[in-house]
């Protein structure tokens, strides 16, 4: 492993000496990659770095919040933050397919990430989050494409600019280290993975706005109890999932008639296989009890007990 701090100090002196008084762009996804390339070619580089932050309104709970205040605030990077959402929703209208929800949402961020940088007037530079294992797998053939794993950092071909990839050397726990080096939030530091599509390929069905709400909440309390519980660093990835299925309830003396949450937690190492965690009942016990008791529209709460394959790690 490396040195964190002469790492530091290597990479920004080959990012000035590449860069030189160019200007450079990044955008960030609120992930631990990009938000780390980010964090680096801004020391090195200053206000000749812009990032652009695209919000497709398919974020989990406060996670544009948290990205604005990290690099706005903490970091005072110039950063340009474009609130899509509507754009995006209106694009998924009745759209139910799960590979056309990532062929629109992929199509809709490029438009919108142009738009953008077009504004912005000569860019000599990309910096992108790309790490050795990237690097390693891009030079072989993928097996069959179960789904498209569109990652929204996928960028226009046809733009004319060259690749700043500060992280290409690292691993992702490397990478990690740096993160914490740089001063970046814990929260953002140790994010667990998070699709390119969001909370798109966890609502099984069309997307709406209530629906999305709904996802947000719930996910919310997963997030919060894997956390009080201290779980979080352990556990691959654990989300909520919303099957967009009603079922029969009963409140009071009410009938109700409403959604089903489906809770998912998997162990993995590179998403290729996972297992389901068995995370303890009284645990399960008080997502399930929160859930229900906060999220008027959500009746009823399951736990996915399948691993990968036959399952996959995400829903759609
Ligand atoms: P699956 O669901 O295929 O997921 O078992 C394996 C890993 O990939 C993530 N995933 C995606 N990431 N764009 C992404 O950037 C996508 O369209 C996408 N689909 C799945 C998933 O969260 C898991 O980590």
């Amino acid at each position: 492993t490396w040195d964190m701090g002469s790492f530091i100090d290597h990479s920004m002196a080959e990012i000035r000496n590449k860069v030189g008084e160019g200007k450079v762009l990044c955008a960030l996804s609120g992930g631990v990659d990009s938000s780390v390339a980010a964090v680096l070619v801004h020391r090195a580089v200053g206000d000749n770095l812009t990032c652009v932050f695209v919000n497709h309104g398919l974020l989990r709970k406060g996670e544009a919040e948290q990205v604005l205040t990290t690099f706005r605030e903490q970091f005072k990077i110039k950063l340009i933050y474009v609130d899509a959402s509507r754009r995006f929703l209106d694009k998924l209208a009745g759209v139910t397919d799960p590979e056309r929800k990532r062929k629109i949402i992929g199509e809709e961020f490029i438009r919108v990430f142009e738009e953008e940088s077009a504004k912005l007037g000569q860019i000599d530079y990309l910096v992108q989050g790309t790490l050795y294992p990237d690097v390693v797998e891009s030079g072989t053939a993928t097996a069959a494409v179960i789904k498209s794993h569109h990652n929204v950092g996928g960028l226009p071909k046809d733009m004319k600019f060259e690749l700043v990839e500060p992280l290409c050397w690292l691993f992702k726990d490397e990478v990690r280290v740096l993160g914490s080096e740089l001063g970046l939030p814990e929260e953002i530091v140790w994010r667990q993975p998070f699709p390119g599509p969001g909370l798109a390929v966890r609502i099984i069905g069309e997307i709406t706005g209530e629906k999305l709400r709904v996802l947000r909440e719930a996910d919310a309390v997963v997030t919060g109890e894997i956390a009080a519980a201290g779980l979080d660093r352990e556990i691959w990835q654990y989300f909520a999932v919303l099957p967009g299925l009603r079922s029969v309830g009963v409140m009071g003396d009410e009938r109700t008639y409403a959604y089903t949450i489906a809770v998912r937690a998997v162990h993995s190492h590179d998403g290729m296989t996972a297992d389901w965690v068995r995370i303890p009942y009284d645990v399960l016990g008080k997502i399930s009890n929160r859930i229900v008791n906060e999220i008027k529209e959500v009746n009823r709460v399951v736990y996915d007990i399948t691993s990968k394959p036959p399952s996959t790690i995400e829903w759609e």
